[in-house]
C-alpha cells in the first residue's frame, strides 16, 4: 500500500479532533448484536452460586434461570451459549450422560426455548463435562479415540436438536465431526439446525477458570494436546476450517480470542464466513481482577472487544456480554 501525502498539508490529528468526528469515521464499533453469553448452569433448586475461578459469573439452577434470561432478553443479547456443571454421580468414561433426555442441559433448552423463544442458543457438541476424565472424548487404552467419540457426538447433536438448540457449537476438536454432525441433523429433518464449529481451539492454558466452572478441572489427567491445537502453528487452522467447511460448518470460533488476533484475521481473509471469536475465562479472569478503577478502568473491556471487531470477528463470546450490554445503553 502506498502512503499518500504529506506534513503540513496533511495532518492526521484533524480526523481526531473532536468526539464526533472521531465516532463519525469509526470503522468498528461494538453493539448488543455482537455478543453471546456463556451461561453456567446446575442441578437443584433454588440456587445461584458465585464461581471462586471467575469473579462476577455465577452458576444457576434451573428454577433460577429466568433471572439472568429477563436481563438477556432486556439487553437485546441475541444468544446464550449454555454449560452444564454435572455431578460427579453423572460422570464415566464415556460421558453418557450427555446422551440423557432429561440431562440438565436438555431441560434447560426445553424451559428456554419455551419461554424465551426469542434468544438463541447454543450448545457444545463436547463430552467434557460429562467423562469422569475430563476429556472432550473416550478414553480408550489411555487414549482419546476419535472415531468412537464422534459416534456419541452425533447424538449428543442431534439430541440438543431435538430440544431445541438453534446453533450446535462442537468444541470438542476430533477429526471429521462436523460432516457426520450435518448429516444427522439432516437425516432427521433438522436441516435449519446451523451448525458453529470451534475449527480452530488452541490447547490453551487460558482455560483454567472455566474447567472450574464446570467442575472439570481436578478431573483432568493429562493435556488436551493430542486433539485441541498447538498454539506455535497457524498453518493448521486453515486446514481445520477448509475441512470444516467442505463437511458443512456454518461458522467458525476461533478460541481463545485476544493472544490469537492474528488467527482470526487470517482466516477471515481467506475464507469469506461468518468468523466469531471467544474471549476465554482465563482473559476474563486477567481483565476483571486488573480492573481497579484507578489506574485500569472497565473501558479496557471495550478495548479488548473492539479488538475482535477489528481483527474480522462478527461476534463474540464473552463473560462480559451483559455487563457490557448494559453499558452501551447507558452511553446511547
Ligand atoms: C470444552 C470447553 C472448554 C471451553 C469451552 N468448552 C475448555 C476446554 O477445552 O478444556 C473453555 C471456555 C473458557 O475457557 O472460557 N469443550
Amino acid at each position: 500500500m502506498k502512503i499518500i501525502g504529506s506534513y503540513p498539508k496533511t495532518r492526521l490529528r484533524r480526523l481526531r479532533k473532536s468526539k464526533w468526528m472521531r465516532d463519525l469515521i469509526s470503522e468498528n464499533n461494538i453493539s448488543h448484536n455482537d455478543l453471546i453469553l456463556p451461561i453456567f448452569i446446575k442441578e437443584g433448586k433454588n440456587k445461584i452460586d458465585t464461581i471462586k475461578s471467575m469473579p462476577g459469573v455465577k452458576r444457576y439452577t434451573l428454577d433460577k434461570l429466568p433471572k439472568i434470561l429477563k436481563e438477556v432478553k432486556k439487553y437485546k443479547i441475541p444468544m446464550i451459549a449454555l454449560f452444564p456443571y454435572i455431578s460427579n454421580t453423572r460422570k464415566d468414561n464415556s460421558g453418557s450422560e450427555s446422551l440423557n433426555p432429561n440431562n440438565l442441559i436438555c431441560k434447560s433448552l426445553r424451559m428456554i426455548k419455551k419461554n424465551y423463544p426469542e434468544i438463541g442458543v447454543m450448545c457444545d457438541v463436547a463430552l467434557d463435562p460429562y467423562t469422569s476424565h475430563g476429556h472432550d472424548g473416550i478414553l480408550i487404552k489411555n487414549k482419546i479415540d476419535n472415531d468412537q467419540t464422534i459416534k456419541i457426538l452425533k447424538k449428543q447433536a442431534l439430541l440438543q436438536a431435538e430440544m431445541g438448540c438453534d446453533l450446535i457449537a462442537p468444541s470438542d476438536m476430533m477429526d471429521g465431526r462436523i460432516g457426520e454432525i450435518r448429516k444427522i441433523l439432516d437425516k432427521n429433518n433438522f436441516k435449519e439446525v446451523s451448525i458453529l464449529s470451534y475449527a480452530v481451539k488452541y490447547a490453551s492454558n487460558f482455560y483454567g477458570p472455566f474447567r472450574d466452572a464446570v467442575g472439570s478441572k481436578g478431573k483432568l489427567k493429562q493435556d488436551k494436546k493430542t486433539y485441541q491445537m498447538d498454539f506455535r502453528n497457524s498453518i493448521e487452522a486453515f486446514r481445520e476450517v477448509g475441512l470444516d467447511i467442505k463437511e458443512g460448518a456454518d461458522m467458525i470460533m476461533i478460541k481463545p480470542g485476544a493472544i490469537y488476533l492474528d488467527i482470526i484475521s487470517k482466516i477471515k481473509n481467506k475464507f469469506k464466513i461468518p468468523v466469531l471469536a471467544y474471549q476465554v475465562s482465563g482473559e476474563y479472569t486477567l481483565i476483571k481482577n486488573g480492573i481497579d478503577k484507578k489506574y485500569l478502568k472497565d473501558d479496557a473491556i471495550i478495548e479488548s472487544l473492539i479488538s475482535f471487531k477489528r481483527a474480522g470477528a462478527c461476534a463474540i463470546v464473552t463473560y462480559f456480554a451483559l455487563e457490557i450490554a448494559k453499558k452501551i445503553k447507558q452511553i446511547n
